[in-house]
């Protein structure tokens, strides 16, 4: 069969391509259902976009590489799709928006975008064996022990990126892209909860508190969880992707406060209360009980010179914490790194070396920060594609 268009994954990213590119795409997934993940996103409500998508939420070992996109298909573009489809939504928190419905309605939504283009899609079958003549691309497909010979113009590599094998996650974009000559950025778990040896916070497993977590790269103001196995929540997410291994994070647990200030007013009014006692006012007591196993909490307020409120209040916004690794592949939300930007055009998403092959979503190295921002690079990059193919 001869096509124009094989987009290799019916993810966010490849199904927003072939809306786009029209008839003469197939669009090819080994998976029974297109767009999984979507329909798990934002807890079954898809946290399709962000109100404040800008380039400098996404990171990449080219942060200018995702502008072109981004600018020519905005959260603005998807809100308006989404009005067309009647899709009622919601802002939850720091821009995110969220289906007032459920996550289907966006795959339900690029089904109908996809057929009313002339796509067509082909679930449960796999990629068994491609070539390239020069010009086009052949490739071997089989679905239920039949096979099918597609030849095509254009190969989009839309299949995402390592994040949750269990989902259907491959390495087959890495694959096909190595095979053609293009660079890989190795490719990390990123917004990814940390673990800690020892269960070392299982005591406070299930508690949540507003924090500042920090590396040297990056910083977010965020709610902090406790788990079994170490570190999750929003704020440690959205770090995590900032984080190399081995490296230390600075978790500042009063942010936005001065606990010097604060330590000195109670040590004036009432000087007889225990320092824990008051510290509990500030802290869930649960967790300044834990910090009482390494730091001196003992005393009444009136017994606290300057000097130790000062370094108290020190060690509560900048407790250091080593984290022994991530949760890995098996949670984490999206893959870093990926296909190198350098060999890619950023108006396209068009191989530069190689004529008609295109890697759009998570596959390519951009990765944003949690809140909608990785299904905007899906529908941006997809569409710059979609348009140009
Ligand atoms: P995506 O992974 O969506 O699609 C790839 C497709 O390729 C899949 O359908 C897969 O089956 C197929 N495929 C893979 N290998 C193949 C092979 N060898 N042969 C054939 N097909 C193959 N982001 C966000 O902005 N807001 C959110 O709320 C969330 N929430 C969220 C929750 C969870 C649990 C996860 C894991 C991730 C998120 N994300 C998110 C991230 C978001 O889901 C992700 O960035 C996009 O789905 C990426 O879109 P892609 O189309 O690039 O890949």
């Amino acid at each position: 069969m001869q096509i124009e268009t094989l987009i290799l994954g019916a993810g966010a990213a490849g199904m927003m391509c072939a809306a786009e590119a029209g008839p003469g795409t197939l669009v090819v997934d080994h998976a029974r259902n297109p767009g999984e993940k979507i329909r798990i996103s934002g807890g079954g409500r898809c946290n399709f976009t962000n109100l404040g998508v800008e380039p400098g939420c996404f990171l990449s070992e080219n942060p200018h590489f995702c502008k072109s996109a981004l600018a020519r298909y905005t959260q603005w573009d998807f809100l308006d799709l989404i009005g067309r489809h009647g899709i009622a939504w919601h802002e939850k928190t720091l821009g995110q928006l969220f289906c007032d419905g459920k996550a289907t309605q966006i795959i339900a939504m690029l089904l109908r975008e996809m057929e009313a283009a002339g796509a067509e899609l082909a679930l449960s079958t796999e990629l068994a064996e491609l070539s390239h003549d020069g010009t086009r691309f052949v490739a071997r497909l089989m679905r239920e022990g039949t096979e099918q010979v597609v030849s095509a113009r254009n190969l989009v590599l839309a299949t995402g990126g390592k994040s949750i094998p269990k989902m259907g996650a491959t390495g087959l974009a890495y694959d096909i892209a190595t095979r053609f000559g293009l660079e890989i950025v190795a490719p990390r778990p990123g917004l990814v909860p940390f673990t800690f040896p020892d269960g070392r916070f299982s005591a406070l497993s299930g508690l949540s508190l507003p924090v500042r977590a920090q590396t040297a790269r990056g910083a977010f103001e965020e709610a902090m969880l406790f788990t079994h196995r170490g570190l999750s929540g929003p704020a440690i997410l959205q770090i995590s992707s900032y984080w190399r291994e081995g490296e230390a994070i600075t978790v500042d647990l009063l942010p936005g406060s001065d606990p010097a200030a604060a330590l000195r007013a109670a040590r004036g009014e009432a000087g007889r209360r225990a320092l824990s006692t008051a510290l509990g006012q500030l802290l869930p007591p649960k967790l300044v009980a834990y910090l009482g196993e390494t730091l001196d909490l003992s005393g009444n307020l009136a017994d606290l010179s300057d000097r130790r409120i000062a370094a108290l209040a020190q060690a509560l916004s900048g407790w250091e914490l080593r984290p022994q690794g991530t949760e890995g592949w098996r949670t984490a939300e999206v893959t870093l790194g990926g296909i190198a930007t350098n060999g890619l055009s950023s108006k396209t998403m068009e191989a530069k070396s190689v004529p008609g092959l295109y890697v759009i979503g998570e596959a390519v190295d951009v990765t944003g920060w949690l809140g909608g921002y990785n299904f905007q690079w899906a529908w941006s990059s997809g569409t710059a594609c979609g348009r140009a193919i």
